[in-house]
Protein backbone atom coordinates (compact mmCIF):
# COMPACT_ATOMS: atom_id res chain seq x y z
CA UNK A 1 0.00 0.00 0.00
CA UNK A 2 1.22 3.70 -0.68
CA UNK A 3 1.16 6.54 1.63
CA UNK A 4 -1.94 8.28 -0.38
CA UNK A 5 -4.41 5.47 -0.21
CA UNK A 6 -4.08 6.80 3.54
CA UNK A 7 -5.38 10.27 2.63
CA UNK A 8 -8.75 10.49 1.94
CA UNK A 9 -9.64 12.36 -1.07
CA UNK A 10 -12.96 12.81 -1.67
CA UNK A 11 -14.86 14.65 -4.75
CA UNK A 12 -16.57 17.55 -3.18
CA UNK A 13 -20.19 16.30 -3.53
CA UNK A 14 -20.15 13.34 -1.78
CA UNK A 15 -21.63 12.70 1.33
CA UNK A 16 -20.88 9.58 2.44
CA UNK A 17 -17.32 8.20 3.56
CA UNK A 18 -17.20 4.40 4.01
CA UNK A 19 -14.82 3.68 6.41
CA UNK A 20 -15.45 -0.32 7.26
CA UNK A 21 -18.02 -2.69 6.78
CA UNK A 22 -19.22 -1.49 9.85
CA UNK A 23 -18.47 2.64 9.84
CA UNK A 24 -19.17 5.67 7.78
CA UNK A 25 -18.83 9.28 7.74
CA UNK A 26 -21.99 11.05 6.90
CA UNK A 27 -21.13 14.05 5.90
CA UNK A 28 -22.86 17.66 7.17
CA UNK A 29 -25.94 14.89 8.18
CA UNK A 30 -26.49 17.15 11.59
CA UNK A 31 -26.64 20.15 9.37
CA UNK A 32 -30.60 20.50 9.91
CA UNK A 33 -30.39 20.43 13.58
CA UNK A 34 -27.38 22.39 13.88
CA UNK A 35 -28.71 25.30 15.36
CA UNK A 36 -30.89 23.28 17.74
CA UNK A 37 -27.98 21.65 18.41
CA UNK A 38 -26.24 24.40 19.73
CA UNK A 39 -29.05 25.39 21.65
CA UNK A 40 -29.78 22.29 23.82
CA UNK A 41 -25.60 21.91 24.57
CA UNK A 42 -25.07 25.98 26.17
CA UNK A 43 -28.24 24.49 28.23
CA UNK A 44 -26.73 21.01 28.79
CA UNK A 45 -23.76 23.06 30.10
CA UNK A 46 -25.52 25.67 32.40
CA UNK A 47 -26.76 22.47 34.08
CA UNK A 48 -23.31 20.44 34.05
CA UNK A 49 -20.59 22.93 33.04
CA UNK A 50 -17.61 22.14 31.06
CA UNK A 51 -15.03 20.57 33.27
CA UNK A 52 -11.33 19.11 32.95
CA UNK A 53 -11.22 15.65 34.72
CA UNK A 54 -8.25 14.04 35.89
CA UNK A 55 -7.09 10.79 34.34
CA UNK A 56 -5.89 7.67 36.48
CA UNK A 57 -2.68 8.58 36.07
CA UNK A 58 -3.89 12.13 37.70
CA UNK A 59 -3.35 14.74 35.05
CA UNK A 60 -5.68 17.01 33.69
CA UNK A 61 -7.54 16.35 30.39
CA UNK A 62 -6.82 19.02 27.96
CA UNK A 63 -10.07 18.02 26.25
CA UNK A 64 -12.75 19.78 28.66
CA UNK A 65 -16.08 17.92 28.74
CA UNK A 66 -19.86 17.02 30.23
CA UNK A 67 -22.44 14.84 29.43
CA UNK A 68 -26.30 14.21 29.29
CA UNK A 69 -28.73 11.38 29.37
CA UNK A 70 -29.19 8.94 31.83
CA UNK A 71 -25.33 7.61 32.13
CA UNK A 72 -22.49 10.24 31.95
CA UNK A 73 -18.86 9.06 31.10
CA UNK A 74 -16.32 9.70 33.84
CA UNK A 75 -12.62 9.94 34.47
CA UNK A 76 -10.74 9.86 37.73
CA UNK A 77 -8.04 8.49 40.15
CA UNK A 78 -9.95 4.96 39.97
CA UNK A 79 -10.43 4.96 36.59
CA UNK A 80 -12.99 5.48 33.47
CA UNK A 81 -16.50 4.42 33.82
CA UNK A 82 -20.53 5.59 33.35
CA UNK A 83 -22.25 7.23 36.28
CA UNK A 84 -25.89 8.26 36.75
CA UNK A 85 -25.24 11.49 39.19
CA UNK A 86 -22.66 14.18 38.06
CA UNK A 87 -20.10 14.22 40.33
CA UNK A 88 -19.31 17.87 40.14
CA UNK A 89 -22.97 18.54 41.13
CA UNK A 90 -24.34 15.37 43.27
CA UNK A 91 -27.54 15.72 40.39
CA UNK A 92 -28.58 14.05 37.55
CA UNK A 93 -27.01 14.57 33.93
CA UNK A 94 -29.15 16.63 32.26
CA UNK A 95 -31.70 14.64 30.50
CA UNK A 96 -30.91 14.06 26.65
CA UNK A 97 -32.41 15.94 24.46
CA UNK A 98 -35.13 14.68 21.97
CA UNK A 99 -33.26 16.24 19.03
CA UNK A 100 -30.22 14.77 19.97
CA UNK A 101 -31.05 10.67 20.49
CA UNK A 102 -33.50 11.30 17.12
CA UNK A 103 -30.54 12.86 15.30
CA UNK A 104 -28.11 9.80 16.90
CA UNK A 105 -30.77 7.21 15.87
CA UNK A 106 -31.22 8.56 12.63
CA UNK A 107 -27.62 8.93 11.96
CA UNK A 108 -27.30 4.95 12.78
CA UNK A 109 -29.86 3.95 10.54
CA UNK A 110 -28.52 5.63 7.97
CA UNK A 111 -25.43 3.62 8.92
CA UNK A 112 -26.99 0.36 9.18
CA UNK A 113 -27.79 0.26 12.95
CA UNK A 114 -31.93 0.24 12.98
CA UNK A 115 -33.06 0.82 16.52
CA UNK A 116 -30.26 2.53 18.28
CA UNK A 117 -31.36 4.16 21.61
CA UNK A 118 -28.60 5.85 23.45
CA UNK A 119 -28.47 6.39 26.92
CA UNK A 120 -25.42 8.36 27.11
CA UNK A 121 -24.18 11.64 25.49
CA UNK A 122 -20.13 12.30 26.26
CA UNK A 123 -19.74 16.09 25.58
CA UNK A 124 -16.34 16.98 24.67
CA UNK A 125 -14.60 20.47 23.57
CA UNK A 126 -11.20 21.10 22.23
CA UNK A 127 -9.77 24.20 22.35
CA UNK A 128 -7.25 24.84 19.29
CA UNK A 129 -4.19 22.60 19.84
CA UNK A 130 -6.25 20.11 22.08
CA UNK A 131 -5.69 16.77 20.51
CA UNK A 132 -7.02 13.29 21.76
CA UNK A 133 -4.56 10.68 21.42
CA UNK A 134 -5.36 7.18 20.10
CA UNK A 135 -7.79 4.90 21.95
CA UNK A 136 -10.69 2.15 21.99
CA UNK A 137 -14.31 3.42 23.30
CA UNK A 138 -14.58 0.19 25.53
CA UNK A 139 -15.78 1.18 28.34
CA UNK A 140 -19.57 0.30 27.71
CA UNK A 141 -21.26 -2.71 28.90
CA UNK A 142 -22.96 -3.91 25.21
CA UNK A 143 -20.49 -3.77 22.56
CA UNK A 144 -23.11 -4.25 20.18
CA UNK A 145 -24.47 -1.23 19.73
CA UNK A 146 -22.24 1.35 17.97
CA UNK A 147 -21.21 4.80 18.26
CA UNK A 148 -22.51 7.61 16.85
CA UNK A 149 -19.56 10.75 16.59
CA UNK A 150 -21.43 14.14 15.82
CA UNK A 151 -18.95 17.28 14.83
CA UNK A 152 -19.67 20.58 15.64
CA UNK A 153 -17.30 24.02 15.33
CA UNK A 154 -14.29 23.93 13.88
CA UNK A 155 -12.91 21.30 11.54
CA UNK A 156 -10.35 18.76 12.62
CA UNK A 157 -8.90 15.83 11.46
CA UNK A 158 -10.00 12.07 12.91
CA UNK A 159 -7.69 9.28 13.12
CA UNK A 160 -9.35 6.56 12.00
CA UNK A 161 -6.88 3.35 12.99
CA UNK A 162 -7.59 -0.38 13.42
CA UNK A 163 -7.63 -3.09 15.80
CA UNK A 164 -4.32 -2.83 17.50
CA UNK A 165 -2.66 0.58 18.68
CA UNK A 166 0.26 0.33 16.13
CA UNK A 167 -2.10 0.00 12.86
CA UNK A 168 -1.36 2.86 10.76
CA UNK A 169 -4.83 5.27 10.91
CA UNK A 170 -6.32 6.93 8.29
CA UNK A 171 -6.48 10.59 8.50
CA UNK A 172 -10.17 12.02 8.13
CA UNK A 173 -11.10 15.33 8.13
CA UNK A 174 -14.07 16.13 10.19
CA UNK A 175 -16.29 19.25 9.68
CA UNK A 176 -19.14 21.04 11.28
CA UNK A 177 -22.07 18.52 11.42
CA UNK A 178 -20.15 15.79 9.92
CA UNK A 179 -21.26 12.66 11.72
CA UNK A 180 -18.72 9.09 12.30
CA UNK A 181 -21.06 6.26 12.67
CA UNK A 182 -18.97 3.10 13.49
CA UNK A 183 -20.23 -0.20 14.83
CA UNK A 184 -20.35 -4.23 14.30
CA UNK A 185 -16.59 -5.21 13.06
CA UNK A 186 -15.50 -1.86 13.64
CA UNK A 187 -16.76 -1.12 17.14
CA UNK A 188 -13.24 -1.40 18.41
CA UNK A 189 -11.26 0.42 16.28
CA UNK A 190 -8.68 2.57 17.80
CA UNK A 191 -9.25 6.58 17.28
CA UNK A 192 -8.14 9.90 17.83
CA UNK A 193 -8.22 13.34 16.72
CA UNK A 194 -5.30 15.59 15.54
CA UNK A 195 -4.32 18.82 17.47
CA UNK A 196 -7.22 20.97 16.72
CA UNK A 197 -6.08 24.03 14.25
CA UNK A 198 -6.70 27.42 15.55
CA UNK A 199 -9.56 29.05 13.62
CA UNK A 200 -13.28 30.53 15.09
CA UNK A 201 -16.27 28.92 13.71
CA UNK A 202 -19.28 31.39 13.36
CA UNK A 203 -21.51 29.57 15.98
CA UNK A 204 -19.54 27.94 18.43
CA UNK A 205 -16.66 30.44 18.54
CA UNK A 206 -12.74 28.78 18.64
CA UNK A 207 -13.75 25.40 19.63
CA UNK A 208 -14.39 21.65 18.15
CA UNK A 209 -17.30 20.44 19.91
CA UNK A 210 -18.24 16.35 19.63
CA UNK A 211 -21.04 14.59 20.45
CA UNK A 212 -20.45 10.90 21.56
CA UNK A 213 -23.36 9.11 21.56
CA UNK A 214 -23.14 5.71 23.01
CA UNK A 215 -25.40 2.78 24.47
CA UNK A 216 -23.44 2.38 28.02
CA UNK A 217 -25.41 0.68 30.25
C1 LIG B 1 -14.06 10.30 21.11
O1 LIG B 1 -13.39 9.43 20.62
O2 LIG B 1 -14.60 10.16 22.21
C2 LIG B 1 -14.30 11.61 20.39
C3 LIG B 1 -13.91 11.59 18.96
C4 LIG B 1 -14.04 12.96 18.35
O3 LIG B 1 -13.91 13.98 19.06
O4 LIG B 1 -14.25 13.06 17.13
FE1 LIG C 1 -13.57 7.50 21.49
Amino acid sequence: MTADLFDTDESPGESRLVLGTGAVLLRGFARPVAAALHEQVAAIVRQAPWRHMATPGGRRMSVANTNCGALGWVSDARGYRYVPVDPSSGEPWPTLPAVLSALAGDAAAEAGFAGFVPDACLINRYAPGTRLSLHQDRDERDLHAPIVSVSLGLSATFLWGGMSRGDRALRVPLHHADVVVWGGEDRLRFHGVLPVPQGEHAEWGAARVNLTFRKAG
